[in-house]
């Protein structure tokens, strides 16, 4: 399977400019591949017209599950197709944290994939799981796809699933997971769709501390079908030489 890279650049960066250039930077060298950024909402529009004519995908970090109407704050699908969008993240672990739940996580699943839009699942386990065993992270995770995937029923590539660890994401970590875990628990998220009948070839990618001395280990690992990439999405020379790595 080809490797999928996607960029979360999260609430970053501060200037519309600075946001342009990154896009500009990454669309100049990059003309092959299953490559994706997910700049702020804010920024979509502009960077839309950077990515238009290329090979990249734009992506979103959220939606909203209703199709419009008195939603103040909200975004909705059709806005964000209005601009080229071709990839949400969904339930990503920082969002999770402020609160958004399995239910309405799984939603905006739905909501995505009903639009025809690549739905990108965030799951992944906090740190006191981890440290209970591999076992209890697990059973984390699969709870979280359960919960996420609940009335889903796949048969095309829309949809991804990204395993984010909690504890090994940049800012709470010194470095990545290690690919025999990552390896590890991939694998079992494969099984896990394949016995719930939503395995349509499901890319399951990596994301947690990525950056370009690492991430050709994880590429180079046949069941990591790629990596989202947070922090060193947001310098264009990193993140090439992380898709360079594939
Ligand atoms: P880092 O690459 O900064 O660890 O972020 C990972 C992430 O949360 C991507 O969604």
């Amino acid at each position: 399977m080809e490797k999928i890279i996607l960029g979360n650049w999260k609430m970053n960066p501060q200037e519309k400019e600075e946001a342009v250039g990154l896009a500009k930077e990454i669309v100049e060298e990059v003309d092959k591949g299953i490559i994706g950024i997910a700049p702020p909402l804010v920024f979509l529009s502009d960077v839309s017209d950077v990515v238009s004519d290329s090979s990249v995908m734009l992506g979103a970090q959220d939606v909203f599950w209703e199709d419009k109407g008195s939603h103040t704050g909200e975004v909705s699908i059709d806005e964000l197709k209005s601009l080229g969008v071709e990839f949400v993240i969904i339930g990503h672990s920082e969002r999770r944290g402020l609160g958004e739940s399995d239910k309405e996580v799984n939603k905006k699943v739905k909501q995505v994939l009903e639009n025809d839009l690549k739905a990108v699942l965030c799951v992944g386990e906090p740190e006191n799981m981890r440290n209970k065993g591999v076992d209890v992270a697990k059973r984390f995770v699969s709870g979280e796809l359960e919960k996420g995937l609940e009335g889903v029923s796949m048969n095309d590539d829309s949809l991804i699933i990204a395993y984010e660890p909690i504890w090994a994401i940049s800012t709470q970590s010194e470095g990545p997971a290690s690919v025999d875990d990552v390896l590890e628990m991939i694998s079992f998220i494969k099984r896990y769709l394949k016995i719930n009948d939503l395995d349509g070839g499901t890319p399951v990618l990596y994301g947690g501390s990525i950056n370009r001395d690492n991430a050709g280990e994880f590429l180079r690992t046949k069941e990591i079908d790629g990596v989202l990439v947070g922090r060193a999405s947001l310098e264009a020379d990193e993140f090439l030489k992380i898709i360079k790595s594939a």
